[in-house]
């Protein structure tokens, strides 16, 4: 079994970043801007958001952060969407998600500029990238396909089974792993809460992607022998262990599964820093006028 690690390619990738970024910034002083809006004190959005701008400080991007409060209108936030898709000072932008219940998230994506949509949520976006045509990628499926990539695991003809359907997650990496590209040319299947034997389609994976929000719900059994492991949840679960009283789990039971693979993701440090890097990436591209000229 091998791991592979998220937390070392997501440094390498940003590095990388950090060379480019600094020279480009040579020859126009303006750097790449990423901004963040964030609704009401949801602590996983806190510490997602703030793991943002950390990250953006590490490769020289300037970052800001809108904090509104829980009780903001929808109006009040769209006014705020439609000056950032106006700002010539920020290149790309999210509205970190969840939202409260009285803002629909829909309508909120729907006002983001596609060329400043770095998240890759707009219908623009995703179907720029059904069709085949430059994109700006989802984050965290984006991350996954580069993890593919720099382990040099082979996808063409594979069997892809991908446990869940989510907008973020599930449906758009079914689309990137069974395009004609490589990482690609698997045959995709999409499993989920209305699928009939679950299990039985998990074991058949050469690559099982584990998308499904409930912790530690893919066991042993789930898993083909040699079967390529991708554990895309993050849990907080109490633990008397750590100082912080907690500790995460993906939604791969790792220990039984592990032993079982040819390749895994470890949960934390595997696809979790590749979201944020995926974010990075398409930041840097929104700077320099890649996608929408
Ligand atoms: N909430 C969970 N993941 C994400 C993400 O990738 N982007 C945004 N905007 N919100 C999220």
């Amino acid at each position: 079994m091998k791991l592979i690690d998220g937390k070392k390619i997501a440094e390498n990738i940003r590095m990388e970043i950090k060379t480019e970024v600094a020279r480009l910034i040579d020859d126009d002083d303006k750097t790449p801007h990423l901004a963040a809006v964030i609704v009401g004190e949801d602590p996983a959005s806190q510490t997602y958001v703030a793991g943002k701008e950390k990250a953006c400080k590490s490769v020289g991007f300037q970052s800001s952060v809108y904090k509104l409060p829980e009780n903001t209108s929808e109006k009040e936030l769209l006014e705020i969407i439609m000056f950032l898709n106006k700002d010539t000072e920020v290149d790309g932008f999210i509205v970190q998600l969840p939202l409260p219940g009285h803002i629909s998230e829909e309508k909120v994506i729907q006002s983001i500029n596609p060329s400043k949509d770095v998240d890759g949520f707009h219908p623009a976006n995703l179907g720029r990238m059904i069709s085949g045509l430059p994109a700006y990628l989802p984050a965290t499926p984006y991350g996954i396909v580069q993890l593919l990539e720099r382990y040099n695991i082979e996808t063409e003809g594979k069997h892809c089974v991908v446990l869940g359907r989510s907008n973020i997650v599930g449906t758009p990496v079914s689309i990137l792993l069974s395009r004609k590209a490589s990482p690609g040319n698997c045959t995709v299947t999409v499993c989920h809460s209305k699928t009939k034997n679950i299990k039985e389609w998990s074991a058949s994976a050469d690559i099982l992607i584990a998308a499904i929000g409930q912790t530690e719900f893919v066991t042993a059994d789930m898993v083909k022998d040699n079967a390529v492991v991708i554990d895309v949840g993050i849990h907080r679960v109490p633990s008397t262990e750590t100082k912080s009283g907690f500790r995460l789990k993906g939604d791969v039971k790792f220990d039984e599964v592990a032993k079982k693979c040819s390749y895994i993701t470890p949960v934390p440090g595997g696809v979790g820093p590749m979201t944020i890097t995926g974010l990075l990436q398409n930041t840097l591209k929104a700077y320099k006028k890649e996608i929408y000229g």
